[in-house]
């Protein structure tokens, strides 16, 4: 596998990528989580900044750059001079003389990009409001594992259209041959933002469909949610009553392919979103997506940052 075109590439959002490359990546992947693949980033650094909370990404790309020999810092933000004023074109550009690559969360997608335009080193997404790309990657392996393949298959994501999840969720199937369909309420916050859905729309080799009547759900082979309060959305508690009715149960799953999965890249809201009895159900491979985080970043990892 010549990983050579990848170096250096930031990683910001699945458009940046075609589908050829997103399948090499994941099956690297997958032969680097069987151990048929080793890469090494020995004596390599890479930054953790982080605006907003986070459990799994950060211990991911901790234990992950520590598995792949070299090391990860976290940086909190609000303890930078970035909380005081610094630009965010200095900070980049300061990074880039420490560190070999960056993973950050940042609230704007804007600010990644700023971030990046002025970063000499390679500039993972560790999710935006716009995208979370190193998610469906992970969770295109699970579904990869699971059921051979993400082409052809349909792929359903109940809840908010709108938002970080859905958009790279519709990217990155769509792109790889899914069909897949968005079901959330007949609200423009709940539906895609347009110029996302138009420029997946372009790349996609499978339908996208938008709709709001979870009968949508039959048939499916993949069944998606994510919560229904975003980081950053904490006050709008309204957003619980507008999605009350897209909410994954055993009634909805019923609806789905018999030997459909369940997905979320959590932290899931039990009783809101989702419940127990699919969450915890025959369904569910929540815990293989949380896993695949730390493989799929590996892949990133090695492909963007070199190494032997
Ligand atoms: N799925 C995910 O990104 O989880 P964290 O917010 O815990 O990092
Ligand atoms: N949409 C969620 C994803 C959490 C991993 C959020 O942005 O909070």
């Amino acid at each position: 596998m010549d990983l050579k075109k990848y170096r250096g590439r930031h990683f910001l959002t699945l458009l940046d990528y075609t589908e050829s490359e997103i399948r090499e990546l994941i099956d690297l992947a997958v032969k680097m989580k069987k151990g048929k693949v080793k890469k090494s980033l020995k004596g390599k650094s890479l930054a953790l900044l982080f605006e907003k909370p986070s459990t799994r990404t950060r211990v991911s790309f901790e234990a992950g750059m520590t598995k792949l020999g070299g090391h990860a810092l976290y940086v909190d933000l609000r303890t930078t001079q970035l909380g005081r004023g610094e630009s965010i074109a200095d900070t980049a550009r300061t990074f880039s003389r420490y560190v070999d690559g960056v993973m950050a969360r940042l609230y704007k997608h804007t600010v990644i990009e700023e971030f990046a335009k002025y970063s000499t080193i390679p500039v993972i997404n560790g999710l935006t409001d716009m995208f979370h790309p190193c998610q469906t990657m992970a969770d295109m392996q699970t579904v990869f594992e699971h059921k051979g393949d993400v082409g052809g298959l349909k792929v359903v994501f109940l809840g908010d259209c709108g938002f970080n999840m859905f958009h790279s969720t519709m990217i990155g199937f769509s792109k790889l041959g899914a069909d897949v369909y968005g079901i959330c309420p007949d609200k423009m916050e709940y539906m895609p933002k347009k110029e996302v859905f138009e420029k997946a729309k372009k790349q996609a080799k499978g339908k996208i469909v938008i709709g709001h009547e979870i009968e949508l759900v039959e048939g499916a082979d993949v069944v998606i949610t994510d919560t229904w309060v975003s980081m950053g959305q904490e006050d709008e508690q309204k957003r619980l009553a507008d999605l009350k009715p897209y909410q994954v149960n055993q009634e909805l799953m019923k609806k789905a392919k018999k030997d459909a999965i369940f997905m979320h890249c959590l932290p899931a809201h039990r009783g809101q979103e989702v419940v127990d009895e699919v969450i915890d159900g025959r369904w569910s491979v929540v815990f293989d997506e949380a896993e695949n985080r730390l493989h799929a970043q590996n892949a990133i990892l090695a492909a963007l940052m070199g190494g032997k």
